[in-house]
């Protein structure tokens, strides 16, 4: 995959003096940055915004041939100065990786300091910009004869100014590219599609997390383990498909032994037909994305494990096919879960809250700090809140407040959504303890009533994915929440 590196360029370093195939100054419309300015000795920078076509909007671009030691140079806009914040800044940054990616050269320089102002700080903008341009650069390839173009870019350098040490900017840098290849790996898992990517495929993932590295430990839970566990609930959805299930446990162990776990659990469901109450035709491909809950998990994973994050993790992931065959679970029948609770199933395709319930008892085992599950759980959540939010639910505010902030710091965005008994009474059943269905209304919110039972004992949350996960036109899965979830870690981990 990617093999771009991010490197910290000297702050002392003359900008007219670096050698570089590729300056990259800011323009804040018509005006240029100090940097540019001071690169701009022969008049050539200014006699180019005075033509009028480079309006420095945050985002544009315009490339123009080189000055002094650079071979090239890179304008991007910024707007208008007093008006550069966070916002404007992931807008310019997204237009610089556009740029990139649309131009030959292999190395590059951007003078930051330009950038940075009381809003806008030096450490975040620098990891996003590593992130930024990392996830740029990502193209899928796995199924196709004839590869695409890959990113021209090798390296990228950074000139912070003087506000961060080059460690801590290469820091910076390296914790933006450890996301990005995370972002990444969630997105090729997410697209690989339903024939290659089978519960047995992401054991085979998970695996590989641990190779070679003493911190990880991966163990695959087999159908017949699963059975001894008394998880009914999972098995059943598995029942149908030829694909075995796996529950799929992944620890890293980068803190304190002893210290209390952070557990993520993503659901698996590697292709979603709906079961027995087949899905329509329309779209139903999409359903291959409804594992991109576990995807992320092993994106985080992965990210955490690059970023060497003191803390522990576990990952957790109930992997499924649900098909319907002569076996498969019908509407009607009453299934055990492992934690006890009966369940009617009512809707073979509400089958996500049936294998995380079991996962949800399982976590409980590791007596975890708090648990988190992500999945595309609900069409009904895509309804709610589109593809913008990531629904939030959780039984301990605290826990909320804290993914919602790392959502919100990363733009990988969630709100928060209700769990009242009200919503939980639409689940009662005359034939077991809880139905799988809550009917029409509210269907984000029952499906997250129904989990919310089997999570009692521990700080836990839901994040209903189901919109946030990918994107139909063009399609892709789009790699959220690995953003908000790895900086929720990398903040426990700061303490
Ligand atoms: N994987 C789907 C949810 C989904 C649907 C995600 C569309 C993204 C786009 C889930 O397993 C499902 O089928 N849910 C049903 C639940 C219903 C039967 C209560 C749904 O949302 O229709
Ligand atoms: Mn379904
Ligand atoms: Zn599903």
């Amino acid at each position: 995959m990617s093999t771009l590196t991010f490197n910290t360029a000297r702050a002392s370093a003359d900008p007219a003096k670096s050698k570089t195939r590729c300056a990259i100054v800011a323009v804040f419309g018509n005006e240029l940055s100090a940097t540019a300015e001071a690169l701009d000795s022969a008049g050539t920078l200014r006699a180019a915004l005075k033509l009028g076509d480079f309006k420095g909007k945050p985002g544009e671009t315009q490339l123009l041939p080189g000055i002094g030691n650079a071979d090239r140079v890179m304008l991007l806009g910024c707007g208008e100065r007093a008006k550069f914040n966070p916002a404007v800044a992931r807008e310019t940054v997204q237009g610089l990786s556009t740029a990139l990616n649309a131009c030959s050269t292999t190395e590059a320089l951007l003078h930051a300091a330009d950038l940075l102002n009381d809003d806008v700080e030096g450490a975040w903008l620098l990891e996003l910009v590593a992130r930024t341009v990392t996830v740029g650069s990502y193209r899928y390839t796995r199924t196709l004869s004839k590869p695409k173009d890959p990113l021209a870019l090798k390296k990228l350098a950074v000139n912070p100014g003087k506000g961060l040490s080059s460690q801590q900017a290469q820091a910076a840098l390296d914790q933006g590219a450890a996301l990005g290849r995370g972002i990444n790996y969630t997105r090729e898992l997410g697209n690989l599609p339903g024939n290659i990517c089978t519960p047995t495929y992401l054991a085979s993932e998970a695996r590989k997390l641990s190779r070679g590295n003493s911190k990880v430990r991966t163990q695959v839970l087999e159908e017949k383990k699963m059975r001894e566990l008394g998880m009914g609930s999972l098995l059943s959805v598995s029942a149908g498909s030829d694909e075995p299930a796996k529950l799929i446990v992944i620890e890293y162990r980068g803190g304190k032994s002893g210290s209390a776990p952070q557990v993520l659990v993503g659901k698996g469901i590697t292709f979603d037909s709906g079961g027995i109450s087949i899905k329509p035709g329309a779209k139903m491909d999409e359903m291959k994305y409804d594992m991109c809950g576990a995807a992320s998990v092993l994106g985080t994973l992965q990210a955490v494990i690059d970023m060497a994050l003191p803390l522990n993790v576990t990952g957790i992931i109930a992997a499924a096919e649900n098909m319907p065959s002569g076996r498969a679970t019908k509407p009607g029948d009453v299934v055990k879960s492992m934690s006890g609770t009966t369940i009617e199933i009512l809707n073979t395709d509400a089958e996500g809250r049936l294998v995380l319930c079991d996962a949800l008892t399982f976590a409980r085992r590791l007596k975890p700090a708090a648990v988190i599950d992500i999945a595309t759980l609900t069409g009904a959540c895509v309804v709610a809140l589109g593809s913008h939010a990531s629904a939030v639910y959780a039984n301990n505010d605290a826990l909320a407040e804290q993914l919602l902030q790392a959502g919100t710091v990363t733009h990988d965005r969630g709100w928060r959504m209700p769990l009242w008994e009200d919503y939980r009474k639409q689940l009662n059943s005359n034939f077991a303890d809880l139905a799988n269905i809550g009917g029409p209304e509210g269907g984000s919110i029952t499906a997250a009533c129904f989990l919310a039972a089997f999570a009692e004992g521990y700080p836990w949350a839901h994040l209903d994915i189901a919109g946030s996960a990918w994107n139909s036109a063009p399609k892709g899965a789009t790699g959220r929440p690995v953003a908000m979830l790895t900086r929720y870690l990398q903040d426990r981990a700061a303490g």
